[in-house]
């Protein structure tokens, strides 16, 4: 395979890729789950607990620094997403900022109004809005994906819209099986109805590059720990949403946005590794992850083609409509005991439904323990893939 970047000096930069487990490599085929960090990252974190950090509005040195810290991972973010500064707010988490957001958002909804949501968000993109519509009276509307094609047709979402729609939240990319989702003409839609867009970038952040300019979204959620960086979330919104749209906050607390979206003191450490992560991304290139990713993927799926006992649920070649984020099955052998099989010789990866329920209950998989799952990021290698392919091919019944 060759290579668009030198693997090998890319792989030097993950000090945890080195680990091992047992006699075996360990092999990180969990970025689905969470990605590892390069040193670059690890040292922005270690250096304002090191040298000293102190919270905002001090006016004093360690203080200026988390001033400064706070404003490059926004500036950073920013850049990622092709947002403006101002307009991006940190959390714990992707789930809670969302949860955030559906309360916020659910002050101004009415009976007689509905929402639009889909069966292949992770429920972090899901029950936060169900719970909201519940709570008011709401009523949820489910847009299905194909269980053939596993695909979410936008006119599935769109045909749901109406003027009494309120808020329509999709995916960018479903962290079950790797489908791509079309959201500009969605969001485009969600407009026209006069009804705001929540796209959740989360499983996009590692994989390509993300623009809400382009998307046309009103909102959108990340997640630092899926793309190199530390378990921080990030919150874009539309500056005039962030600033009409009621916070729960505490009352010093400011009362412009970014900061009324941001509850308490952030994890300043946290935001120094955002920006390292983001960084470390624009020094490979989105153009060199990606051809990687997708040699990956095309030797991973061509592996897979040969074994009638292996099933893919999902796109079937690597397409705008995927990312290399593969959920398979095994004929005979429960998902579990595949994935410990993998397990065992340093292959990491899970099984189950990974929080993507509504994705396994549509496929009716959730009774018999969901899928296996097997994700690729650029750090990844060719012969980590035909690793899995070797315990693959053993465990033909
Ligand atoms: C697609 C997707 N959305 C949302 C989440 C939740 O993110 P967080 O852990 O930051 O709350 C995840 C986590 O796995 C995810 O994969």
């Amino acid at each position: 395979m060759s290579e668009p970047f030198d693997i090998d000096e890319i792989r030097s930069q993950f000090p945890a890729l080195s680990r091992a487990e047992g006699p075996h490599p360990a092999a990180y085929l969990d970025g689905p789950g969470g990605t590892q960090t390069p040193s670059s990252v690890i040292e922005a974190m270690t250096a304002p607990l090191r040298d000293g950090i102190s919270n905002l509005g001090g006016g004093y040195g360690p203080s200026d620094d988390a001033v400064r810290i706070t404003a490059e991972a926004r500036d950073a973010v920013a850049r990622f997403i092709n947002a403006s500064p101002d307009e991006i707010a940190f959390g714990q988490n992707m789930t809670s900022l969302t949860f955030a957001v559906s309360r916020a958002l659910a002050r101004t909804w009415s009976v007689g109004d509905n929402i639009v949501l889909t069966s292949l968000d992770h429920d972090a993109n899901f029950a936060p809005w169900a719970t909201a519509a519940q709570e008011t009276g709401v009523e949820v509307r489910v847009a299905e994906f194909d269980t053939e094609t596993f695909r979410l047709a936008p006119e599935s979402v769109i045909g749901l819209i109406d003027d009494n729609t309120r808020l329509v939240a999709v995916c960018l990319s479903s962290n079950a099986l790797g489908t791509v989702v079309d959201v500009k003409p969605i969001s485009e839609a969600a407009r026209r109805a006069g009804a705001l867009a929540y796209v959740d970038a989360v499983h996009a952040g590692p994989h390509h590059r993300i623009d809400v300019a382009e998307m046309g979204c009103h909102f959108l959620a990340a997640s630092a720990y899926k793309f190199f960086g530390p378990h921080t979330g990030i919150l874009w919104g539309q500056l005039d949403q962030l600033a009409t749209l009621e916070a729960y906050k505490v009352r010093p607390a400011p009362s412009d946005p970014p900061g009324k979206w941001e509850t308490g003191t952030q994890s300043f450490e946290s935001l120094a590794g955002v920006t390292a992560a983001i960084e470390h991304i624009e020094s490979v290139g989105w153009g060199a992850i990606q051809e990687h990713e997708t040699a990956l993927g095309e030797r991973f799926l061509a592996g897979i083609e040969g074994m009638d006992h292996v099933r893919l649920w999902g796109v079937p070649e690597m397409n705008e409509n995927r990312v290399a984020t593969f959920a398979i099955s095994v004929d005979g052998l429960h998902p579990d005991r595949v994935a410990t099989t993998l397990r065992e010789r340093g292959l990491y990866v899970w099984s189950g439904h990974y929080y993507a329920v509504n994705v396994m209950d549509r496929l009716g998989l959730m009774e018999s323990g969901g899928l296996v799952r097997i994700g690729f990021v650029h750090y990844n290698t060719a012969d980590e893939v035909d690793r899995v392919l070797d315990v693959l091919q053993e465990l033909r019944a």
